[in-house]
């Protein structure tokens, strides 16, 4: 009995903690304000809202709404139509990203059916103009930030018609960041759409199944000119299987389990983007969630009309996301968008299905004002009177209207010009950071409680009107206030001054008035005032020299604590660059973790251009090559570094070597990649590995093809494209299956790009260096496939680009001496005699033929890379055993190349495809 007792207490002891645990459950950095709400609730999500009591302006009310579950909605809080504007300031960690998030469900709660129009302000900066035009619609403002004050301000004011309201505000802390963009110092990013493509409903996908509460609006809600023009043959597809979405702020699984499907080719879509025309951050999301056969291949291209570079880029969702039920997010950080936009993807001819999206955000860069001039200063006076109302109006002090008791000029970076705090039950000395306004030109502190003495105005050179009446102020009337040209108006009456009214402003033409301060004489005893002078001048020399002691004092004690200091000021900064470069791909690795990984550098994998790299096993067991950079290869700062390399790392595709991180410490810059068992092309072709292992003719045109899809990625896959320039074998590396990755891709942006004297000074390396280049210094993707034509020789030849020895009298080239050969019909007499005869001629002639053209003098009569791409591919058709496959016959050759990848996969025989193809129906 006594033992069930126990039991029970226990478990409801239990269950207690459980519900306390679970009701602490909410991720760091939510803040939900019910605005106007008298008590803390649960909504049905799970979120908890609590009353924003902690403002001290406005007025509650309650609205009558249906639903039940959205008691936030239920009540708001407004405020008076007036000039002034009412803050909320809520507190944050510095540089972390948010998402702030404002709503506003008018209801007709002044009975009044005036719709409201007004201002909504984060910081100096304008947010939005909120225009209520429905009163049973939510209006939702969204802005992600990155926090440099431990407190941001959300402000309402400007109202035209109707009174400022508020019903929700809510603060999502993020975590790393997608987000992150170069710009951020001088830009929010304001969220014009976040849509949810092939939802189950209408509800928008949000908190919990998204960890940071982002709204993912359903396709389905279709409103006047917001998701329209949708093409026929547009179907919803989902999949109930897990979706890889990788890490921090990528959309939430539910998200991607959803998408559209153009049947008949084309997905087109038409909508309005709040805040537009101007520049934005736009980024799509796709999975493959369709299981395709083998036979059938979905790439399509992106078309925004009057924007025709954006549609070279070619999107092949599973081999961009390395696999099905992945996720690709290709995208813009910067890219000009009008306010309606369509947009339509397209396959493209050789695919077999249409497009297929997920998901798409676009944002709008909001430029962040400048704080006014005077922030600092005024700052500082208020929080002296923290527990004074006037104190605690928020914001910024002019921005984008001034607070009640402040005038401002019209300057972007405005200057406080009148300072009106009469009566305001002020104490304490007069707050010496007020003659630091260096703008002021009418100062009101008359009807308080202030004591002390005047301060020196002469930092206040514009001052005209002074009113200093009815306090407590002791001391002289200080004669510098004589010295202020513009001055015409000196209020001091009612104090307890003393000594003589400075004859400078006695002889000046202003309006002074001095009464009511008994010791204050218009003039006294000149002999009294000459004895002064002189004990003056005494006391001022002793004062003097007291001073210059202590000061020497003073200045051998400050050089002693000084040694400490640089220390500190190391730590400081090394912390700042690990919080701000963390992005979601670029992971910023410490220096310790690179020493630890590779054991202080101790196996060295080799050296390029760029730098030494060397072997590294990090603490999850993840093999890693550490690329520590030359010192004069990069010449950012650490913030460029950092976005540069961040930019890099949304890069992805299987054909390229996947990037992990980088470090930037103690003058290192570090760039962390995935480790390729089989190191570099170049020791297959021609180390002393050659002669053990050679590598078949079949396998060259197989690593031929995957490094030509890399290349053709960062060509026609990525906005702006990017150009390799330093194409060779040393930077074709070849993982544990043997399968090609093009490595060190981006760099040469990276080293060159940041200061513009050095971009003219031709990069590659020798042999590989495409001749028009090197002439006109104008640079373009043709040069990366003249050195791709190079590697294509010297895969069929097996010889080095560059050889003293190779290619005979007056010949150190291999273009030079290949050309020779293959013009005079004598393939045999290039063909690396390791291959003995385990090839087909005609698949060779094919790619010395192409290899050819990619070596042209001039750029314009270079192939592109995917037509490279074709005429491996058919060569690979040929070795198989197919019957010359010509390039018009796409599904079928490639069909032949992915069966070929999927049976390397498992390590089988390239000879089994040859049966398995046979047994298909041919494509004739
Ligand atoms: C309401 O919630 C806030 C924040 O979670 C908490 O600080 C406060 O104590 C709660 N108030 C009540 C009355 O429970
Ligand atoms: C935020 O990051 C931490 C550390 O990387 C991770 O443990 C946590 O799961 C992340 N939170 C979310 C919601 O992704
Ligand atoms: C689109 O496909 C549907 C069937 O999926 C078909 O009925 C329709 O005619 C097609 N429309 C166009 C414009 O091709
Ligand atoms: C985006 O690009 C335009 C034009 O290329 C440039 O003027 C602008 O400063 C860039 N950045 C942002 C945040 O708009
Ligand atoms: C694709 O493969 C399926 C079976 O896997 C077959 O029925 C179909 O005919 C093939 N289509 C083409 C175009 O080869
Ligand atoms: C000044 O203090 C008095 C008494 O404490 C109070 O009644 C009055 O409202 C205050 N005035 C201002 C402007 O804060
Ligand atoms: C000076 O101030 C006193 C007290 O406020 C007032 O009675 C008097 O009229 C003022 N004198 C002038 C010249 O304004």
């Amino acid at each position: 009995m006594g033992f069930n007792r126990f039991l029970f207490i226990s478990i409801l002891l239990l269950l207690h903690s459980f519900m306390e645990f679970t009701k602490s459950q909410m991720p760091a950095g939510f803040i939900s304000l019910d605005c106007g709400g008298d008590k803390n609730h649960t909504d049905n999500l799970g979120l908890e809202w609590t009353p924003d009591d902690e403002i001290k302006y406005g007025t509650t009310t309650k609205i009558s709404i249906e639903n039940e579950n959205r008691r936030q909605y239920q009540t708001l809080r407004y405020f008076p139509a007036d000039n002034r504007k009412y803050c909320y300031s809520l507190n944050v960690k510095t540089r972390t990203r948010y998402l702030i998030r404002a709503t506003f469900l008018y209801g007709n709660f002044d009975n009044n059916n005036v719709y409201p129009k007004f201002d909504i302000s984060l910081g100096p900066t304008h947010w939005s103009t909120i225009v209520i035009s429905d009163a049973n619609t939510i209006e939702s403002q969204e802005l992600i930030f990155l926090a440099s004050d431990p407190t941001i301000s959300i402000c309402l004011s400007n109202s035209k018609t109707g009174l400022p309201f508020i019903s929700t505000l809510e603060l999502r802390q993020f975590n790393g960041s997608i987000y992150l963009t170069p710009f951020e110092n001088q830009f929010f990013l304001s969220v014009s759409a976040r849509i949810n493509f092939g939802a189950e409903n209408e509800d928008p996908v949000r908190y919990p199944d998204d960890p940071f509460d982002r709204i993912w609006q359903s396709d389905l809600v279709k409103k006047a000119n917001y998701l329209v023009d949708v093409a026929s043959g547009t179907q919803k597809v989902s999949t109930k299987l897990p979706i890889d979405v990788g890490k921090d702020e990528l959309p939430p699984q539910k998200v991607m389990q959803t998408a559209v499907v153009g049947r008949n080719g084309s997905l087109t879509y038409r909508l309005n983007l709040d805040g537009f025309p101007g520049f934005g951050w736009a980024y799509t999301y796709f999975a493959e969630i369709e299981d395709l056969n083998q036979n059938k291949t979905r790439k399509f291209r992106l078309i925004l009309p009057g924007a025709p570079d954006i549609s070279k880029a070619i999107v092949n969702i599973q081999e961009n996301a390395q696999g099905k039920y992945r996720l690709y997010e290709p995208g813009f950080y910067n890219i000009s968008l009008p306010f309606v936009l369509s947009f339509r993807f397209g396959k493209t001819s050789d695919s077999t299905e249409g497009p297929l999206l997920n998901a798409i955000e676009i944002s709008r860069y909001l430029e962040i004002a400048d704080a006014s001039f005077d922030g600092g200063v005024v700052a500082s006076i208020v929080s002296v009177y923290k527990s004074l109302e006037w104190a605690q109006e928020g914001g910024d002090p002019c921005l984008p209207v001034p607070w009640s008791w402040l005038e401002c000029d019209s300057d972007p970076q405005p200057k406080v010009i009148s300072v009106k705090l009469s009566n305001k039950n002020m104490t304490g000395s007069i707050p010496l950071d007020l003659t630091k306004l260096t703008g002021l030109e009418e100062l009101w502190l008359d009807g308080n409680a202030l004591t002390g003495q005047i301060p020196d105005f002469t930092g206040c050179p514009n001052l005209k009107i002074i009113h200093l009446e009815n306090n407590r102020l002791t001391g002289h009337l200080p004669s510098s206030l004589a010295n202020l040209p513009n001055l015409s108006k000196l209020y001091v009456q009612n104090n307890l001054l003393s000594g003589s009214v400075p004859p400078g402003l006695l002889n000046k033409n202003i309006v002074l008035n001095y009464t009511g301060n008994k010791n204050l004489h218009k003039q006294s005893n000149d002999g009294r005032n000459i004895v002064y002078i002189i004990f003056g001048l005494l006391v001022g020399a002793a004062v003097l020299i007291l001073g210059f002691i202590i000061s020497c004092l003073l200045i051998r004690k400050g050089k002693k604590d000084h040694k400490q200091e640089p220390k500190h000021i190391m730590h400081v900064s090394s912390m700042n660059t690990t919080t701000t470069t963390t992005s979601e791909g670029a992971r910023c690795f410490t220096l310790s973790e690179i020493r630890i990984a590779t054991k202080d550098f101790e196996k060295k994998l080799g050296s390029g251009g760029f730098g030494t790299v060397y072997y590294g096993k990090l603490n999850d067991g993840k093999e890693i090559a550490v690329k520590l950079l030359g010192n004069n290869n990069i010449h950012q700062g650490k913030k460029e570094f950092a976005n540069e390399v961040s930019l890099l790392s949304r890069i992805h595709h299987r054909n390229l070597v996947k990037f992990y991180g980088f470090c930037q410490e103690e003058g290192m810059d570090i760039l962390v990649y995935e480790f390729m068992h089989n190191g570099t092309l170049k020791e297959h072709l021609y180390g002393p590995l050659a002669k053990e292992q050679r590598i078949r003719w079949i396998k060259r045109l197989e690593i031929a093809q995957e490094s030509a899809k890399g290349i053709e990625y960062l060509h026609t896959g990525c906005v702006p494209s990017i150009i390799h320039r330093d194409l060779k074998t040393s930077n074709i590396l070849l993982d544990h299956n043997m399968k090609a990755k093009v490595s060190d891709f981006g760099l040469s942006k990276l080293a060159v790009d940041g200061t513009s004297h050095v971009s003219s000074i031709v990069r590659g390396t020798l042999g590989y260096l495409d001749p028009e280049y090197y002439i006109s210094n104008h640079l373009t993707e043709k040069s990366d496939i003249y050195s791709f034509g190079v590697i294509l020789l010297e895969l069929v030849s097996g010889k080095e680009a560059i050889s003293n020895e190779s290619f005979g009298i007056n010949c150190r080239n291999i273009v030079q001496w290949a050309k020779f050969h293959i013009e005079n019909g004598d393939i045999q007499g290039i063909i690396d005699p390791c291959l003995g005869d385990d090839y087909d001629i005609q698949s060779m002639w094919k790619i010395a033929e192409k290899a050819l053209m990619c070596v042209q003098p001039h750029a314009n009569t270079r192939p592109s890379m995917s037509e490279v791409i074709k005429e491996i591919q058919d060569a690979i058709a040929i070795e198989k055993g197919g019957e010359g496959g010509s390039s018009d016959e796409i599904s079928r050759t490639s069909f032949h190349s992915s069966l070929n990848m999927g049976l390397l996969d498992h390590g089988g025989d390239p000879y089994l495809s040859f049966h398995e193809s046979v047994a298909l129906p041919s494509a004739r």
